[in-house]
């Protein structure tokens, strides 16, 4: 298989955990299929799916007591330097496609074999990580990146972001664009939360919520970063959460999300309460993401034939980040995009 232009880029695959000594995994991203393993250095190994010498399935065969993979077909050996051989023909010896891997924030990323590109390092100073999770979403790659980049949703479709309907008139949402990067700035009233919900998050009645976030295409990713103020914006409140979220395409029709979630506390009162403020974090994340899922299934990509779409300045962003997505991250040159410029 050749090299995937995309590949050049780094994708989060799998959650480290679900990696066992002696499993193997099939990965699928842009259509192509790998195999991933340990070998036997216990580092994640990715190949082709299809072994090289009539194409069965690598992911069906199994490892030797070398952590060697063995075609399930006629048992031709992929070592860990990606070098398949043949046990009926030892001088057939070919080298195979065998991907970069990093396993990383506990999760397995993979790259072409000689990609040039740098790790997207998302870690923010004085945040700390304290959780990560995979979601599915069951729609393109195009209405994924609609979803994340568009805060007008958040009112209806969320229960711990944004603000409530009627506080929908404090909303304020700004766009700026760069050559190789987006960035969405929004605040607005927070919604009503009960007592117990505030005083963890360290909020108070009438604060803003802020939700600042930037897109970026290298592979596709972007940070949201989540925090709180009085209502003129001078005090910023305790807490504050970066949600940093990876697009990693499947299908057409199918798109894994890999979501990475920092926190930082100021106040010393909450901060001794940090590992239940993580937990819950992650897990209002995760709800948060489930629910855009739920959603997303239900959403095209495009407008019906001889239709438009009526976009407000909410969706300032998507028009841009469709086409950065296409240029920078597909390497496709310009094409028709269906939403216009607002
Ligand atoms: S197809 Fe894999 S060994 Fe023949
Ligand atoms: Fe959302």
């Amino acid at each position: 298989m050749k090299n995937s232009y995309s590949l050049r880029y780094p994708h989060p695959v799998l959650l480290s955990s679900k990696l066992k000594r002696k499993k193997i995994v099939e990965i699928v991203i842009n259509d192509n299929k790998f195999t991933l393993f340990r070998n036997k250095v216990n580092k994640p190994q990715a190949v082709p799916s299809a072994c090289p010498h009539r194409g069965a399935n690598l992911a069906k065969g199994k490892l030797d007591k070398n952590f060697e993979l063995i075609c399930p077909y006629h048992a031709w050996k992929i070592n860990h330097k990606g070098m398949a051989s043949s046990p009926s023909a030892p001088k057939r010896v070919c080298k195979i496609h065998n991907l970069k891997t990093w396993e990383k924030y506990g999760v397995i990323w993979v790259a072409n074999e000689d990609t040039t590109e740098k790790f997207p390092d998302f870690m923010e100073d004085n945040f700390s990580l304290v959780g990560k999770f995979s979601q599915k979403f069951e729609a393109p790659i195009n209405v994924v990146i609609d979803n994340f980049s568009e805060i007008e949703h958040a009112f209806k479709v969320h229960r711990f972001i944004g603000s409530d309907k009627k506080d929908l008139h404090t909303v304020n949402f700004s766009v700026s664009i760069e050559e190789e990067e987006t960035k969405g700035i929004s605040s607005g009233k927070y919604r009503k939360q009960p007592f117990i919900f505030r005083k963890l998050f360290g909020i108070e009645k009438g604060d803003y919520y802020h939700n600042d976030w930037s897109f970026k295409f290298k592979p596709l990713n972007a940070s949201y970063r989540n925090y709180w103020t009085n209502k003129t914006g001078n005090k910023v409140r305790s807490n504050q959460y970066i949600i940093t979220t990876f697009f990693t395409p499947i299908t057409s029709n199918k798109v894994d999300i890999f979501v990475f979630v920092q926190m930082s506390i100021k106040n010393k009162f909450l901060r001794k309460i940090k590992s239940i403020l993580s937990f819950f974090t992650v897990m209002v994340t995760k709800y948060e993401i489930w629910e855009d899922a739920k959603i997303a299934r239900f959403a095209p990509e495009k407008p019906e034939e001889n239709t438009s779409w009526k976009l407000t300045s909410f969706d300032k962003q998507i028009f841009h980040n469709r086409k950065k997505a296409e240029r920078i991250y597909f390497g496709i040159q310009e094409k028709n995009t269906v939403a216009e410029e607002v």
